[in-house]
Order: C-alpha cells, then structure tokens, then sequence
C-alpha cells in the first residue's frame, strides 16, 4: 500500500539538503526515502508514495502524479510590493490590519495572505497560519524557512490542525483578526499552483461552529472570503463588503462575540 506522503530529496544531494529533508521528516512524522542517483521518482508514486515533499537545492516542491508546485512567494511577492508602496489591499483593508497586530489565518493554503498580513503587521505582530493538509502544511512550512522576509515582517508561524479544533484551544479575544478562506466549490480563474493545491487543500466549507469560535477569538474583525457567485458569505449571515465588480471574490466580516 502506498503511503499518503513521504519526503525525498532531488538528485546528488549535498549532504546537507539530506540533513534538512531528514529533519522535515521527523518533525513531519513522514518517511524519508533516500534517493538512489539516476533514479526516477515517477515509478515511486506506483509503489511507494501518493504524494513526495522533494527537498531540492533551490527550494522544496511538492510532487504527486499529475504535476507539481515550488514554494514561491506568487502573487503575495506582488501584493507585499504594492502594500509597501503604499497601496491598498482588500485583505489589508477589509480587516484594517495594522502594525503590531495578531492574526490568526485559518485556512493557510499557500500563504499568500498570510504573507501579505506579516508586512501589514510588521516586526512587532504576530501571524499564526492553521492548516489541516498535511503536504500543504509540511510545504509552506518548509519553504517559508527560506523565503526572504526582510526586516519589515514577522514570521508566519504554521500549525498543522483543523482550524474549528485549534480555535477552541485558544483564549477569548486573543488574536486581533481571524480569518477564513476556505474552498471555492468552483475552481476560479488561478495563478500557478493554485491546481495542486485544489488536489491536496481539505474541501470543508466554513462551518457556522469556526465563524463562532473565531467571533470569540478576535478582538477586531473575523474576516471571510467567500465566491462572489455562492451564497455562502449570506448563508453564515454576512454581508458581502462593497468590492470590485470585476473579481470573484466577496468579503465578509463579523464583529468579535460581545465579552
Ligand atoms: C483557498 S485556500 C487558502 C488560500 C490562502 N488564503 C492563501 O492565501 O494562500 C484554503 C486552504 O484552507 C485549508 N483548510 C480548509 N479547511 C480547513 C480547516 N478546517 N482547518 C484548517 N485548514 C483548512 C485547505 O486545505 C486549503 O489549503
């Protein structure tokens, strides 16, 4: 039987890249299957894995049968530039982040607004990103290691959970904003990587419990995105914030639980 998830390196590894991959193994509590030279890991996904974390010189991907995806700041490299400049961000605005915040992101993906949120908060915020796919988690964990910050951030601290489970661990009122993303049911017009991340990302819609749980852990803003074709934002009985007629996306926000 193959098993869901495994780490590898690339091709003639320097012995270092294994010491890392190694390690990721162990704090992801995957296997590690050391790569033989000239050997090719498609067979692998037959006989061993479904999926493969490959550490690489240049970064870490993540590989299954059907394709792959680097690490890679994408869009939120854009978006970090625009919000330097000055510029706004729906994100930013919608739930009037500011330096020093804490956020909460429940639903990781592939850090885009988790990064955009570290520049808006700054050096002295915090940004705690909760994902429930392991591949995806072990991914963005592994390469925000090496993305350049710079020094107007904070780190992105990840946790692998489901988010409605590490919210009720948390105190009331101890994250500024707390926010949601979940899954389209319809794929939307994306960027690269956002393929594999539909095959890997958990599909559950946001459930009213996480709105409530995430209302008693924000002190400002409980922040949702929603597909601006579903009625999914009305359906946890928020109201679509006025945005762009021309994208898909709709923003929603409830205030925190009254203490
Ligand atoms: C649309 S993506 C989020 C994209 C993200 N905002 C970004 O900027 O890259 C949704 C992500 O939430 C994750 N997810 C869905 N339900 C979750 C849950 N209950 N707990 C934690 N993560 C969840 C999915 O696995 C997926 O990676």
């Amino acid at each position: 039987m193959r098993i869901p998830l495994a780490i590898t390196t690339s091709a003639r590894p320097k012995e270092w890249l294994v010491a890392q991959a190694r390690a990721a193994a162990r704090q992801w509590r995957v296997p590690f299957i050391a790569r033989q030279p000239k050997e090719s890991i498609a067979l692998w996904f037959e006989t061993h894995a479904e999926a493969l974390l490959i550490f690489g010189h240049d970064g870490v991907t993540l590989w299954d049968r059907e394709g792959h995806h680097g690490f890679h700041g994408g869009m939120a490299h854009l978006r970090r530039l625009r919000v330097a400049a000055g510029e706004p961000d729906t994100f930013v605005r919608v739930a009037e982040l500011r330096a020093g915040d804490a956020v909460l992101d429940c639903t990781l993906g592939l850090a885009q607004d988790a990064l955009v949120a570290s520049l808006a908060v700054g050096p002295g915020g915090r940004v705690v990103g909760v994902e429930k796919s392991l591949a995806l988690c072990a991914l963005v964990s592994e390469g925000l290691k090496t993305y350049e910050l710079g020094p107007d951030s904070c780190r992105v601290e990840v946790v692998h959970a489901d988010a409605l489970e590490y919210l009720r661990t948390l105190p009331a009122r101890s994250f500024d904003v707390v926010c949601f993303d979940p899954m389209f049911a319809r794929p939307q017009k994306s960027q690269p990587g956002f393929d594999v991340l539909r095959r890997f990302a958990s599909h559950d819609p946001l459930a009213p419990e996480a709105l409530e749980e995430g209302r008693r852990v924000a002190r400002r803003w409980v922040v949702v995105k929603g597909a601006r074709y579903s009625d999914d934002l009305r359906k946890l009985g928020l109201t679509p914030e006025p945005g762009s007629r021309y994208t898909e996306v709709a923003w929603g926000r409830a205030r925190p639980l009254e203490p």
